[in-house]
């Protein structure tokens, strides 16, 4: 049999072999403390913040679909925190996409810097040259909100310890690691859970050194997932390629949308043939995702198409199966104009949404 494709793997990853009477994903692990006599470095379950059975079901999956290994945090920050402070120390050099996810770059303002660790933020066309010399390359793509796309193999090959947030593509449509990345960074609270109920986030990587520092990092620190959300998240992923394939049909349906209005501003969706990302994401993305952004021109505007539309939930965060979007600009954290919208696609019929959000755009 050929290599199973992407909505092949998804169904059956990280489960048990079968076992006669067993389910197929066994429930959530609840505990605290697990039984324990004698020396604790022979046993496999100790203390929860040590390891979780049922983290290591999700690990193993979401480490599958990446060919690489995984260590789970309790929300995508906790993952890029752990990652910031076991890669910088006093002196050291992160150079950052400028379009980063607003809360890393809070992150490394108020943490690192003050600790002497230098922080280049950089526009697109700047970050290799801020890269030159520093310890950690730190990138998202595409960038959330603005879905700059970064050529990763080009940046990864400048012998810079790499990191990719992947968080707005997530490993099916997108493997950071494949294109050379060190590691690849993800909020499981988007699309890979999907269902907007929930905070995870996770760091893949190939070298063995690096995931034991995570994973001491994760019991020192305590940033740890719960059973519950690890266990929902497991059983969301086998949907993972369906929600992700509506997603993407509907984002590029809506994005088509608004790119033929003219009294819509700017567009950006990577799967635009228009779109200054477009090559760069052809090459490197299995497809474009479900989030595009676009400007309305103005603060009144965009919150009248927000509150005129009903299939559209007025509510931040995105990758959930329902649509969603909102004016980014209300956080003051990116620098987006007022009328700016990132809108996030989810699974509802493409028609019941065009008509909704062209309603709205009317209103
Ligand atoms: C690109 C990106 N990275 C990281 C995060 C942080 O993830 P979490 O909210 O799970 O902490 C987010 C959250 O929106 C994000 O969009």
């Amino acid at each position: 049999m050929s290599e199973p494709g992407p909505g092949t793997r998804v169904v059956r990853a990280g489960l048990p072999e079968a076992e006669q009477g067993e389910p197929f994903l066994p429930g959530p692990v609840f505990a605290a403390p697990f039984h324990l006599s004698g020396d604790p470095a022979e046993a496999e379950n100790v203390y929860t913040r040590y390891g979780n059975p049922t983290w290591a079901r999700y690990e193993q999956a979401v480490g599958e679909l990446e060919g690489a290994q995984a260590v789970l945090f309790s929300s995508g920050m906790a993952a890029a925190a752990a990652l910031l402070l076991t890669q910088l120390e006093p002196g050291s050099v992160v150079a950052m996409d400028s379009g980063s996810y607003h809360g890393v770059r809070a992150l490394a303002a108020a943490h690192l810097e003050p600790r002497g660790v230098e922080v280049r933020l950089a526009p697109p066309a700047g970050l290799a040259e801020a890269a030159e010399g520093a310890d950690l390359l730190w990138l998202e793509s595409p960038s959330n909100p603005e879905l700059e796309v970064y050529d990763v193999a080009a940046l990864a090959a400048r012998g810079v310890t790499t990191v990719v947030d992947n968080t707005t593509a997530g490993p099916l449509l997108q493997q950071p690691l494949e294109l050379g990345a060190d590691y690849g960074l993800t909020s499981a609270t988007k699309s890979m859970s999907g269902h907007a109920d929930l905070l995870l986030g996770y760091v893949t990587t190939r070298d063995r050194e690096r995931v034991q520092a995570l994973r001491d990092w994760r019991r020192l620190a305590g940033a740890l997932p719960g059973p519950f959300e690890t266990w929902l998240a497991h059983r969301s992923l086998p949907t993972l390629a369906l929600r992700l394939e509506r997603g993407c049909d509907n984002a590029i349906a809506i994005a088509r949308l608004l790119a033929a209005r003219d009294d819509v501003e700017t567009v950006r969706y990577p799967g635009l043939p228009g779109d200054p990302g477009h090559e760069v994401a052809r090459r490197q993305m299995r497809g474009y995702g479900a989030v595009v952004s676009f400007d309305l021109g103005s603060e009144e505007r965009a919150e009248r198409f927000l509150s005129g539309a009903r299939l559209v939930t007025d509510a931040t965060s995105f990758g959930s199966v329902h649509t969603s979007a909102e004016r980014r600009a209300r956080w003051r954290g990116d620098a987006v104009p007022e009328g700016f919208i990132r809108l996030s696609a989810g699974c509802e019929d493409t028609a019941d949404l065009l008509a909704d959000i062209e309603q709205a755009l009317n209103a």
